[in-house]
């Protein structure tokens, strides 16, 4: 399952990303926090020293993209392919229960609380553009389109709701959103917005209010966002310890709070996967990419990328003995030991837009 938390700066969501994953990992499952929010510091909330952060996925872009590209015959190129091409036939998938495909090898280090944690490294506003071809949050668009995810497997992605994620199709990509708000007009001035892409698109969005220090902070939620919000977290003293880099386990926190993150893994828990919403999606706006700006960008025709045959989810795993990080297991030998790719050269971090 894969959710993202998103917001206004300030609002929380690294903190709630952070306590998430912890409480998802204490409960067992395998869960990859992964941090794509424009200041960069959910390693440090999860327990990282700046030195042991994994490699940033965003200034490996082409490394990743010949990586999942595979034996695809579709993709020429890694130059070929851009932030919304989807996976085909050939191309590599991903998996989170036996991590140990190149991708996951290279970008995720293992927290000391156990989730795992993969970075964009930092961006800024200008990364943020529809029209932009080395987009940092672009590396995580292509992750999530080859990931191949079952239940009770986690993606937790600490997100900048910003017009890169609605332009490209991020948001789509999650079986579920958490729009963190504060009870302040500012907080909740982006429900509106996200709700109504959300809804334009079939996407599933809770609120979850943050910082709530009273019952007239949650009416004021609730008369806001109405229905839309689905729990809320009481201003903690004990985050603050988070902040400190002082020592913190999740039973430090205030009960209403531990009950909050029950709640949001219940809600999350009781999506239904739906396959064919993401893979329709996939190809809709990498079309709707291709023909603004992408086509232009690489000098091809991308609609050509999409694969008509590729079905999204388990079923395109087939049930060769090596499927899971291959999507053609039968012609490709060498899935899953590109040595070479690790050696190619860094993409410019340049914007086409
Ligand atoms: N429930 C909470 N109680 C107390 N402080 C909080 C809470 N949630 C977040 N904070 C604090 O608010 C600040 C902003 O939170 P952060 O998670 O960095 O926001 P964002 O990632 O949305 O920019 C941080 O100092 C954090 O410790
Ligand atoms: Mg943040």
């Amino acid at each position: 399952m894969r959710v993202a938390f998103v917001g206004k700066g300030g609002s929380g969501k690294t903190t709630l990303s952070a306590l998430f994953s912890r409480y998802v990992a204490a409960r067992g499952g395998p869960v990859i926090a992964v941090d794509a929010d424009i200041n960069q510091h959910l390693g440090m909330i999860l327990g990282v020293d700046e030195d042991d952060l994994p490699a940033a996925m965003g200034a490996h872009l082409r490394e990743i993209k010949e990586y999942l590209r595979g034996s695809n015959p579709r993709i020429a190129s890694a130059e070929a392919m851009v932030k919304t091409t989807p996976p085909g036939r050939g191309s590599r998938l991903l998996r989170l229960g036996e991590a140990t495909d190149e991708i996951h090898r290279r970008f995720a280090v293992t927290t000391p609380e156990g989730p795992g944690l993969m970075v964009t490294g930092p961006f800024d506003e200008d990364d943020l553009g529809v029209a932009c071809y080395h987009s940092k949050v672009g590396a995580v668009e292509l992750y999530l389109n080859h990931l191949v995810d079952g239940p009770g497997e986690y993606v937790v992605v600490d997100m900048t709701a910003g017009a890169d994620s609605f332009a490209s199709g991020l948001f789509t990509r999650f079986d579920l959103t958490y729009l963190v708000a504060e009870p302040t007009r500012q907080g909740v001035s982006v429900y509106r917005q996200y709700r109504d892409y959300a809804a334009e698109f079939g996407v599933r969005i809770a609120v979850v209010g943050n910082k709530v220090q009273g019952p007239e902070d949650v009416e004021f939620l609730r008369s806001h966002v109405g229905a839309d919000l689905l729990t809320w977290f009481e201003h903690s003293r004990s985050v603050r310890a988070l902040e400190q880099g002082r020592a913190f386990r999740l039973d430090d926190l205030e009960p209403a709070n531990l009950d909050a993150l029950a709640l949001l893994l219940k809600h999350l828990d009781a999506q239904e996967k739906d396959w064919e919403r993401f893979g329709r999606q996939a190809v809709e706006f990498h079309l709707r990419n291709a023909a603004a700006w992408a086509n232009r960008a690489t000098g091809q025709d991308l609609a050509a990328q999409v694969d008509p045959e590729f079905v999204f989810g388990p079923a395109a795993l087939g049930s060769h003995p090596d499927a899971g990080s291959h999507a053609d297991a039968g012609s490709h030998p060498d899935a899953g030991s590109h040595a070479d790719v690790a050696s190619a050269p860094m993409e410019p971090a340049a914007s086409l837009a």
